[in-house]
């Protein structure tokens, strides 16, 4: 069984890839990466090809957590089928993912509906990442917890 998660934000350059490799750690901590697969990207087509904001790629490092290589890219209509989790940073993100996708595939939803509720507020306007850091791992955490539940 392969369990495939996707984290979706406006720019996929600060909150998405901040998800992607936090839970990619967390996966790899777990020794699931065989059952696991992550991935992120955009709402938007600002920032296709750009490679993540360094003031998350900061807040990863604080955590020796490596993002390089990663670029933005924009979700495609085949995502809705690829993918089990479509998970979106807040409730903009969301809507358009509704928006998007046909009612009978929409398994999508928001990473902080994994640990009580909530939105990821965009560090892009805030300025601040350590608070974007800090709910994207709360967020990831409550995931982990279920999948493990799903998988064991
Ligand atoms: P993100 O942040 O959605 O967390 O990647 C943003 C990045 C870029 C822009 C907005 C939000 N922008 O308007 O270019």
């Amino acid at each position: 069984m392969m369990i495939k998660v996707l984290f979706v934000c406006y720019g996929n350059i600060c909150r998405s890839p901040l998800a992607e490799f936090v839970f990619k750690d967390m996966v790899e901590r777990e020794g699931l990466s065989d059952v696991i697969d992550v991935a992120s990207c955009a709402t938007s087509g600002e920032h296709i090809g750009d490679p993540v904001d360094p003031r998350s790629r900061a807040e990863l490092a604080k955590h020796g957590i490596d993002c390089s290589g990663k670029v933005g890219r924009r979700i495609r209509p085949d995502d809705f089928s690829e993918y089990d989790y479509v998970l979106g940073m807040d409730r903009r993100n969301l809507q358009y993912l509704r928006n998007m996708c046909d009612d009978d595939e929409c398994h999508v939803g928001l990473l902080l509906d994994y640990a009580g509720g909530g939105e990821v507020a965009d560090p892009w306007y805030t300025g601040d990442f350590g608070r974007a850091y800090r709910d994207v791992e709360r967020g990831c955490r409550g995931l982990m917890d279920e999948l493990k539940e799903r998988i064991r």
